[in-house]
């Protein structure tokens, strides 16, 4: 199998072949190894580390364009297939050009981050365990936004050879990416006095370990750009929440999760600077508008009318104006809100291992 060599050659030639340490070129993979006129052939001794790698293929694109006066476009690595480079036709947007993947992109806050990325100028990889509902939003995104703008696959971040392969897919698609939004969360609410061990585990392994397992995969693609580009930084950004900050009364697992997620923000904040990589969370209030909350069947504002648990509620529109009271500006966060903090986190060039709160002054940090 030579997945791990193509994971490396992918984000090194992004690296190696840029202009500049701001975007990156996008590279395509083919099994097929014709010998397209002008291209760079190499080969690579099995079993090398990355940084070894980096180092044959730098060498031999500086001797190439020594000899041909340009950069290659086609680089075919022997018994491993051929790599094709290019720029981005998107040349205008605050995010033009660059690559982002979004976990949990198949609805909800996922979906809208993926389009505002989409509408930023960004090429989107959007997964989702649902594969059907990534498939047919990548679709719509390619057809609002152009082709190529985006792909759809299908991922369940719990599961590490599944990451593992749309991570895979990715650099195959475009070498690699430069924001990877950690976004996937799911909800059971439960008293602590009867939740089942089962929603407990459920909730924590999507919410927490399924953070780190997408931590573990995405991270080496981001390091190794940096390796062949030092002046290169790129991002990981994890959708927290408001629960992360201040416990949440009968949620627990969720709450803890997300109390989790901020650890693991800090430590890998921590551990990836070496890599260039900046770490941090956003933590969003309520997103009312997201099916969560507005699904007219399963959602929470029905389900809150239908327990009762809004006291004197007649209508999901009461139950609605209940939570909006909650918060100071009085309105649920909506994409737009988080997309703020996503572009914040992407520019600025001094923060890592930080949670954002984007919650209309709900919750403030002390
Ligand atoms: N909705 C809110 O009010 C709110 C508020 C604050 C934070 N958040 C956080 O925002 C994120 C998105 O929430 P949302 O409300 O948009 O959720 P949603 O339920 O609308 O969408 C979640 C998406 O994640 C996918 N998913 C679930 N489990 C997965 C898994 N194991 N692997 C891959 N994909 C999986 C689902 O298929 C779905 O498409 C979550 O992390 C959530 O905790 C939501």
């Amino acid at each position: 199998m030579n997945t791990d060599i193509i994971n490396m050659i992918g984000p090194a030639l992004r690296g190696l072949l840029a202009d500049n340490s701001e975007i990156l070129k996008l590279v395509s993979f083919s099994p097929e190894t014709g010998k397209p006129a002008k291209a760079l052939t190499v080969e690579i001794p099995k079993d090398l580390a990355v940084p070894a790698v980096i180092e044959i293929l730098r060498n031999a694109l500086a001797e190439y364009s020594k000899a041909h006066g340009a950069k290659p476009t086609t680089v075919i690595v022997s018994g491993v297939g051929t790599f094709t480079v290019a720029d981005s036709p998107v040349k205008t947007g605050r995010v033009a050009g660059t690559v982002a993947v979004v976990t949990g992109a198949a609805q909800g806050f996922g979906l809208e981050i993926s389009r505002q990325f989409a509408a930023a100028g960004a090429h989107v990889v959007l997964l989702d365990m649902n594969q059907a509902g990534a498939t047919a939003a990548a679709q719509d995104l390619c057809k609002q936004f152009g082709s190529g703008r985006a792909i759809g696959l299908a991922s369940n971040v719990t599961d590490p050879a599944s990451m593992a392969a749309a991570i895979h897919e990715t650099v195959k698609a475009f070498g690699g990416f430069d924001v990877f939004v950690a976004n996937a969360g799911v909800l059971k609410a439960g008293s602590v006095k009867t939740q089942s061990a089962a929603d407990f585990d459920f909730v924590t392994a999507v919410n927490y370990k399924g953070y780190f397992v997408s931590v573990q995969k995405a991270a080496p693609i981001l390091a190794t750009q940096h390796l062949a580009n030092p002046e290169y930084w790129s991002d990981i950004i994890q959708i927290n929440s408001k629960s992360g900050l201040e416990g949440s009364n009968k949620n627990g697992a969720y709450a803890g999760s997300k109390f989790g997620g901020i650890g693991l923000t800090q430590s890998f904040a921590m551990e990836l600077v070496e890599d260039n990589i900046k770490v941090n969370s956003i933590c969003p209030g309520n997103f009312f508008d997201g099916p969560l909350w507005s699904d007219p069947k399963n959602g929470l504002f029905v389900q809150y009318l239908a327990t009762g648990k809004v006291p004197g509620a007649k209508t999901v529109q009461d139950v609605q104006k209940f939570y909006e009271a909650k918060v100071p500006m009085r309105r649920g966060c909506m994409a737009q809100d988080v997309m703020k903090a996503i572009f914040y986190l992407m520019e600025q060039n001094y923060e890592t291992g930080q949670a954002v709160p984007v919650t209309g002054g709900q919750v403030m940090l002390s």
